[in-house]
This record gives C-alpha cells, structure tokens and sequence, in this order.
C-alpha cells in the first residue's frame, strides 16, 4: 500500500507518530532511541523510522517545512495508516520576553491567518486546540522528570521571512511563539477525530534577537524528544 506521497506498507507505520520537520533529525531520532528502527519512507527524502522505543512501537516521520507540507503527510498519516497520535516536535521563535531560550513550549493552540482552512475545505477556523488528552499525559510526564513546560499557543506563520517587526497582530491574538507547522496538524486531527500536540524548543526570540547556539540546541532538543516518547508510548 502506498499513497501519492508515502510508500510505507500499512503495518509499518505505527499508530503512535512523532514529527519532526527535518530529516535528518528523524534519521538521529530513530538511530539514538529506537531499537531496531526501519527505514519505512524516502520519497522526496522525507525520512521516516518505525521500531521499538521501550517495547512500544513508534513511528518518527518527518513533516518537512511549512503547513503545505505538514497537512500533506499528516493527512495521509491518519486517513491512510489509520494513526491516531501524533506529536509534532520542534523549535519556534518567541514573541515575548517571557520566553527564553531552550523553554520548552507545550502548544495548547495554533491561530492561523492562511486560507489553508478555506482551501482544505472543512470549516473556516483562525484558532485550533491540540488534544487536551495528549497535553495531560505529556504534562504528567514532564512533572515526574521535573522538567519545565510552558503551555501556551503559536501563531503558525507561512512566511519565516517576514518585513514586519510589529507582532501585536498575533500577540494580540493570544500568541507568544511562532512556528510553520502545528495548524496544519491540528486542523488534520481535528478532521480526523485523532490526537495531536506539539513540543517546540524556542531557537530564537524575534524581540531580543538572541538565537540558540548548536551545541545548546542538541541537548535541550534531546531532553524534548525523550519527553515525547515517553508521553507517546502512554497512548
Ligand atoms: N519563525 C518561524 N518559524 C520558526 C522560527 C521563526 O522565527 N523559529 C523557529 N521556527
């Protein structure tokens, strides 16, 4: 079985699915954590494992760039492999002093103003929850780590580079980072009556300039993915 975009057979693509955008990152992921990881996806080398992280089955898919990106796979994720969790994990750009860099960001929500809503077709909505259920088991996990999150929601942007510094637009929205992804995934979940969040390590801050450094990034990158497998394998 396969789809326009994915060649995976059917059974190996496990239900419980992290996201990240890059492949390269999906290919670390799956070499570091899972045993026994499959290579099940190279079309368009959008890279995606499945193998055992603690006993559980567990797929790393990369999503690529952006909502167009994102809704595609996402879509074929739960319409065609019947997936029912996915966690998007990655990094977005704060929009308030209020967040450092390396926070870890739990999205509760994803404010849109694309026509990506209009043009998929289901409803005309600028603001989509990730799933409540999937956030209480990534919470309940963080706190036993005794690891810090941040809940908040992102404003999903289709362009990074932007003229404009003025960000009351989106602040004013609710939003405290920015990111290319989330709505996609969660307007896909909410059409499919399926469950989705995401985890994202602020990289940069768009009001005091600072950027993470490489090395930083690994590490706190590394402590979110652990987050989300062992969240995602409570599913
Ligand atoms: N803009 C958009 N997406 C991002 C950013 C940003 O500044 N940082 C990380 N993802």
């Amino acid at each position: 079985m396969a789809t326009v975009h994915i060649e995976s057979n059917k059974e190996d693509i496990a239900p419980r699915v992290l996201m990240p955008g890059d492949p390269n990152r999906a290919y670390y992921i799956a070499q570091k954590y899972l045993t026994n990881p499959k290579l099940v996806n190279k079309v368009r080398g959008e890279l995606a494992y499945t193998g055992k992280y603690k006993d559980v089955d567990v797929t790393i898919f990369s999503s690529g760039m952006g909502v167009g990106s994102m809704g595609i796979y996402s879509y074929e994720l739960f319409n065609d492999y019947d997936v029912q969790n996915i966690i998007r994990i990655g990094t977005a750009g704060a929009y308030t002093k209020d967040l450092n860099l390396y926070d870890v960001l739990l999205v509760d929500s994803a404010y849109s103003n694309t026509v990506y809503d209009d043009e998929s077709g289901i409803e005309n909505v600028d603001i989509l929850n990730s799933s409540f259920e999937l956030n209480g088991v990534i919470q309940d996990t963080a706190a036993l780590k005794g690891m810090k999150l941040t809940q908040g929601r992102v404003h999903t942007t289709v362009a990074f580079y932007t003229e404009s510094k003025d960000y009351s637009k989106f602040t004013d929205k609710g939003c405290v980072a920015v990111e290319m992804e989330a709505f996609a995934l969660f307007f896909n979940a909410k059409k499919f009556k399926r469950q989705a969040t995401a985890l994202l390590t602020i990289s940069d801050n768009l009001i005091t300039h600072e950027v993470m450094d490489s090395t930083q990034r690994e590490k706190t990158l590394d402590e979110m993915i652990v987050l989300a497998l062992d969240s995602i394998i409570k599913k």
